[in-house]
């Protein structure tokens, strides 16, 4: 038994040289000295001996024990080592691959454009006043001198409520009484302010109309401004949105709260007036519809026309962009799709 002992201890010595996973060390301990292992079980025939035999093996076998136990400690030092080193090996990482791009989001191109008309107008005296997207009938029409069943409540297809008398506003002008009432300090104070925002109109969508749209107002009241102020204020504005050169025509048109009324349009600035496909071909690019504010609304907005006067104009965010940019449909903007806002 001796014998078997000895040979035990050199087998499983030789065998844990081998060992260099944790895996089979746990294996190698509970073969060897576990509960049910190898030493365990030779010892358990120490009864078997004569008597005069078992004090030395059972010395022997202690020893045996001890030295297997204190080997497997060093070898399970060597085995964690070689294992956190070989983990740290194969985690490491390649510093001289390409980085991971991260896809930046960026400002809507109608957002862009707006920025860019707010900053113009600042620097021109305009604030900015911002009505509501929800309006009362009144506002948007009556008020404005567009009476109910009033012809001219054609010019704006309207998407109405479940509330009878509130709509979605069909332009941004019912903003001008609004501000008009609450800046104005009962038609004592003049007034200079752009009113940009969304509007709404139930119309059949197609390459140049949607359903919404921003638009940007511009209404200025004082005591003696005039048709030349509009004009100046409106060519100096086509400057800087368009460049120096820009040319600017005020043709004779029909709006129920202006009167005169005018549509302005801007010098083609892809053909320089020769006519392309962007213009149509006329040379002229229309930006917005203006005049100078009738009386009724004037007096609607708290002040007496015949102290007070003043311009409005309202432009389309969208409709410059396109132009700018050479969009051919306005449906891009509201459709959410990568590929065309990425671009901008
Ligand atoms: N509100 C008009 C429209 O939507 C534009 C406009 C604004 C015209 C201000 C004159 C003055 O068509």
């Amino acid at each position: 038994m001796l014998e078997q002992l000895e040979k035990l201890y050199q087998d499983a010595m030789a065998e844990l040289e081998a060992v260099t996973s944790s895996e089979a060390l746990r294996e190698w301990d509970s073969r060897t000295l576990g509960q049910k292992g190898a030493v365990t079980l030779l010892l358990r025939g120490i009864g078997g001996l004569p008597k005069e035999e078992r004090a030395d093996f059972g010395k022997r076998a202690n020893e045996v024990k001890l030295a297997l136990a204190e080997a497997f400690a060093a070898r399970e030092t060597l085995v964690r080592e070689h294992e956190l080193a070989r983990d740290l090996e194969e985690g490491q990482i390649d510093v001289t691959l390409p980085g991971r791009g991260r896809a930046v989001g960026g400002l809507h191109p109608s957002t862009q454009t707006l920025r860019e008309l707010y900053h113009i107008w600042a620097d021109m005296g305009f604030q900015v006043y911002r009505s509501r997207d929800v309006e009362s009938d009144e506002m948007n029409f009556t008020l404005l001198n567009i009476p109910e069943h009033h012809p001219a409540r054609d010019m704006w297809d309207t998407f109405h409520t479940t509330t009878p008398g509130v709509i979605l506003r069909t332009h941004t002008s019912p903003g001008q009484v609004r501000a008009m009432r609450e800046l104005g300090g009962d038609g004592s104070q003049p007034i200079r302010v752009i009113l940009p925002g969304m509007c709404y109109r139930y119309e059949q969508v197609t390459t140049r109309s949607e359903m919404q749209f921003h638009q940007l107002e511009g209404l200025a009241i004082g005591r003696n401004i005039r048709m030349s102020d509009l004009k100046g204020t409106v060519t100096e504005f086509a400057r800087r949105m368009f460049g120096a050169n820009a040319a600017v025509r005020f043709r004779a048109s029909y709006f129920p709260f202006t009167e005169p009324s005018m549509e302005i349009d801007v010098e083609c600035f892809l053909c320089g007036g020769s006519g392309c496909r962007v213009c149509k071909y006329a040379g002229w690019l229309e930006i917005a519809g203006a005049g100078m504010v009738h009386p009724t609304v004037l007096r609607n907005g708290g002040y007496d026309p015949s102290q007070w006067s003043g311009f409005a104009f309202g432009m389309g965010p969208e409709r410059m962009a396109m132009l700018k940019h050479g969009i051919t449909d306005i449906r891009y903007f509201w459709g959410n799709d990568l590929r065309f806002l990425e671009q901008f």
